[in-house]
């Protein structure tokens, strides 16, 4: 920060990236591993966001943009992702206070959740699969895009969050996950088919009131 200061004399934007993550069973989750992704994703974020925010309240003109990097688990969790979850899902708490106490200043702050992106962290995900190709069939039945994210496409969010193309967004979650947290359930589940309710639709037409439930009968 003080490089860019001396560099352009103000800060307009902010990028909260850093983060770390494990998976680990509730039951033996440590204090040690809770401290640690609490301190690198909530207290780091939440501390160098103040930390920069000082100086775009007091620069003239007054003004900037946060953007935290938090996940798909602000909406949705997996099993011994408790820390991560609890901490991501912390930064859209302060992040939200922080967007209300400084909109006057002209301070936005907004959160941005990427789903599976092929970083470094999707080799480590391999690496618990039998192969790389096993690992992209089960991932890509759960995304809708069936793709993972390329860090380019984030970078362009964050890009959006930073520019003035986002002048009225403040205290916001966006998502840039393919769809993965809109599905409700993977591909191909047994779902009912589509049909009309021919049923209630006659009792509409005899000005009766549907009052059962509708059956399977209904829908053929
Ligand atoms: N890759 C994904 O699928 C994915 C999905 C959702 C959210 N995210 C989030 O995106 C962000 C970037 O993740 P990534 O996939 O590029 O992971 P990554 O591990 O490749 O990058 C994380 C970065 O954080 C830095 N870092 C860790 N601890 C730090 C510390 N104490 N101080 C300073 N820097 C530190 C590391 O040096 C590294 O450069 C993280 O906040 C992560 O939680 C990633």
């Amino acid at each position: 920060m003080d490089k860019t200061l001396e560099a352009f004399g103000r800060i307009d934007g902010l990028v909260n990236n850093a983060g770390v993550n494990f998976v680990q069973p509730f039951l033996q989750t440590g204090e040690r591993e809770w401290d640690h992704i609490m301190d690198v994703d909530l207290k780091g974020s939440f501390f160098l966001t103040q930390y920069c925010a000082r100086q775009m309240v007091h620069q003239e003109p007054k003004g900037g943009s946060i953007v935290q990097i938090a996940s798909v688990h602000t909406l949705a969790s997996l099993p011994g992702a408790g820390p991560y979850d609890a901490a991501k899902r912390g930064m859209i708490g302060y992040s939200k206070a922080v967007a209300v106490e400084l909109a006057k200043d002209n301070v936005r702050v907004n959160v941005l959740s990427p789903g599976l992106c092929a970083t470094e962290i999707w080799k480590d995900i391999v690496a618990a699969a039998p192969s790389e190709a096993e690992c992209l069939k089960f991932w890509n039945a759960n995304i809708p895009s069936e793709r993972l994210i390329a860090p380019d496409e984030i970078a362009q969010a964050c890009i959006f969050l930073l520019s003035d193309m986002s002048s009225a967004i403040t205290g916001a979650n966006l998502l840039a996950d393919c769809g993965m947290t809109s599905q409700l359930i993977s591909k191909e589940p047994y779902v009912a088919k589509g049909g009309t309710v021919k049923s209630s639709m006659k009792s509409m037409k005899t000005g009766n009131r549907l009052t059962r439930t509708a059956t399977r009968a209904d829908y053929e």
